[in-house]
């Protein structure tokens, strides 16, 4: 691939995009946002891809934001240049996007896991949000994902002492949707994304638009809003079809119209 700090690979509707700055646990400085924002526009735009798995090179997912680049700037510096916007192009990517972690997910590498869809974690997996100890806060969005995804109680936890919790303790707590030995990450990873990527694109578009806006909306709003996309999808070529097929009792061949 033509990325300078990740790996794409692409293949059956499949995309595999690797952090690959092992040296530095993968510590996600302006490079590698701007060569995954790149990456997921493509992806958003290939009509071959459906589902992407992301996941790290070496021992990290990611190791934080790169406390290196960052250490010196000003507020000024950072608000010019709207330091991490990048992350929120990632986070509208339109097709689901599989965490598989194995390894560290630490400050804005654990907030990168949470924006993703399904977080799947090995057990080597550590998450944590250490920020507190370089006298900052989570500042990718961690603050609101991680309440939203394991409560108040537990994310002042992790935000106000900064410990580090394995697999065991993520996936226990709600942070994760599933955990795996960890030579069995890629393979459960890549099983998930082979279901997924059987259906009918318009439906796996709505779904991750639907569960991501239920997050934002009153239960009232969340399900209009939801019966909407749903009565939208019968204007599908594969409504028909997946409904024809479970009719006539045999496999649905989705055209993704
Ligand atoms: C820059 C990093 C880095 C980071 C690791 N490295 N994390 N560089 N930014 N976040 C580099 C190290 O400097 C080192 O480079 C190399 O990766 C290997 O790391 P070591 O520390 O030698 O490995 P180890 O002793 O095994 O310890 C692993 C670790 C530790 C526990 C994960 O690296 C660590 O605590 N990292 C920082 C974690 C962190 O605080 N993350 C939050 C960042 S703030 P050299 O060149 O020395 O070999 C953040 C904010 C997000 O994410 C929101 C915006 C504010």
């Amino acid at each position: 691939s033509s990325y300078e700090s990740i790996i794409v690979e692409k293949n059956n509707r499949i995309a595999v995009v690797t952090l690959n700055r092992p040296e530095a646990l993968n510590a996600l400085n302006a490079q590698i946002m701007n060569d995954i924002v790149s990456a997921f526009d493509d992806i958003d735009r290939d009509p071959e891809i459906v589902v992407s798995i992301l996941t790290g090179a070496g021992r990290a997912f990611a190791a934080g934001a790169d406390i290196k680049e960052m250490k010196d700037q000003s507020f000024s510096d950072m608000f010019l240049a709207d330091y991490f916007a990048g992350w929120d192009k990632f986070a509208a990517c339109r097709k689901p996007v599989i965490a598989a972690v194995n390894g560290f997910a630490l400050g804005g590498g654990c907030e990168l896991a949470l924006m993703c869809d399904m977080l799947i974690a090995s057990d080597k997996a550590k998450f944590g949000q250490p920020e507190i100890k370089l006298g900052v806060t989570p500042g990718m969005g961690g603050s609101i994902r991680l309440t939203k995804a394991i409560g108040k109680a537990r994310a002042m936890d992790l935000v106000l002492t900064g410990r580090m919790i394995d697999g065991a303790e993520a996936n226990r707590i709600g942070m994760c949707s599933r955990l795996v030995e960890h030579d069995k990450l890629m393979d459960e990873a890549m099983s998930a994304a082979m279901e997924i990527a059987n259906y009918s694109l318009p439906s796996i578009l709505a779904s991750k638009e639907m569960v991501t806006r239920s997050l934002e909306l009153s239960t009232t709003e969340g399900v209009k809003y939801e019966r909407r996309l749903f009565m939208g999808l019968f204007g599908t070529l594969d409504q028909k079809e997946g409904m024809a097929a479970f009719a006539e009792k045999r496999k649905a061949s989705f055209l993704d119209k």
